[in-house]
């Protein structure tokens, strides 16, 4: 494994990550029992992850923490998030703080490393700045989280304008972002930020449905190309993404996905969510492979730059 810096915060993080939520929630979307959920946590532990990173709504704290329980408690990072639900139904901050304090029970521990406001929108962010923001900063100084971290909602906010507030303030350590091959839009928004305050970033959303599903991306491509926004090329190929094997060096196209990711300047921690054993072995050694050729690179950029909230929508969404 490779571990690098959280922006600030002084964790040293493997830079996989194993999500707990996203479309498999460890399997529990789609009907893995308890104990296979635990042995997807022990198997990315095997393969030296040490950064986990859940949600009181994934419904999967309880495993993780079961799962982690005989761990030491320094040998991992665990990151969670609490949700400040509806418009007009927002978490007051006493909801908030008892959202933390379930999130610590669930996951045995007395203390989260990184607790996050989680998809926060733009609408919402000065109300969590005034009213949420004071008391979790009081809530961290009886150590019941280490630092403060807040995550992006992509499909409402595929340009991160929330994000791009966020920065103004510098209560927020550590940022969730939705980065990847097609939605590259947060190179020049978010990480040129992040780099320059050395704000710690976790990045989603590299393979999600776009690229695991392969009906989804042809139908993503073909109506991209339809609509001027891809070059025709990309419609005459049964795999539209074929160079990035031919050119660029990978075996498959989640395995570019991943590099992708891996290699931006910026982004520290690639998460990577599975209920399939094979998948998370075959992810972790992808996301520490080299970079793809600069050919294929190139391309990337050339080709898709321009592109943004693409695939961000969940499949039952499309
Ligand atoms: N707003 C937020 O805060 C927010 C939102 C979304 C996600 N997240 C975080 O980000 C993490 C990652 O979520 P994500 O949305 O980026 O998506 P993801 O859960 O990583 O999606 C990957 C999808 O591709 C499949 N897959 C993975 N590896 C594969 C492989 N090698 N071959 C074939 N299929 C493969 C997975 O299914 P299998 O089970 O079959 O492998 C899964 O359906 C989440 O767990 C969560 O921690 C946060």
């Amino acid at each position: 494994m490779e571990f690098t810096s959280l922006g600030a915060t002084g964790l040293q993080v493997s830079v996989a990550g194993l999500g707990c939520g996203g479309n498999s929630r460890l399997g529990q979307s789609t009907g893995s029992t308890v104990a296979e959920s635990i042995s997807i946590i022990h198997q990315a532990l095997d393969l030296g992850v040490n950064f986990f990173d859940t949600a009181e709504v994934y419904g999967t704290e309880k495993i993780l923490g079961t799962a982690l329980h005989k761990v030491p408690r320094d040998s991992v990072i665990i990151s969670t998030k609490c949700r400040i639900p509806e418009p007009r139904n927002l978490h007051s901050a006493s909801q908030i703080v008892a959202s933390l304090e379930r999130s610590l029970r669930n996951l045995q521990t007395d203390f989260v490393d990184v607790f996050h406001l989680h998809a926060v929108q733009r609408r919402d962010y000065e109300y969590v700045c005034d009213e949420l923001v004071p008391a979790l900063l009081r809530e961290r100084e009886k150590g019941k989280f280490s630092h403060l971290g807040i995550t992006e909602t992509p499909p409402n906010d595929p340009k991160h304008l929330m994000l791009t507030h966020a920065f103004e303030d510098e209560c927020w350590e550590v940022v969730m972002v939705g980065f990847h091959m097609m939605h590259q839009n947060a190179r020049d928004s978010v990480f040129a930020r992040t780099l320059k305050k050395n704000i710690g970033t976790l990045i989603m959303f590299a393979v999600r449905s776009i690229f695991s599903d392969s009906a989804y991306l042809s139908s993503t491509v073909e109506k991209l190309v339809a609509d001027g926004k891809l070059a025709e090329k990309y419609n005459h190929s049964t795999n539209p993404f074929d160079f990035l094997l031919k050119e660029g060096g990978a075996t498959s196209i989640i395995d570019a996905a991943y590099r992708y990711v891996r290699h931006e300047p910026g982004a520290n921690v690639v998460l990577f969510g599975s209920g399939n054993p094979a998948h998370v072995e075959t992810n972790v050694k992808s996301i520490l492979k080299p970079p793809l050729s600069q050919m294929a690179l190139e391309r990337i950029g050339e080709d898709m730059s321009h592109l943004e909230d693409i695939g961000l929508d969940l499949p039952r969404n499309r």
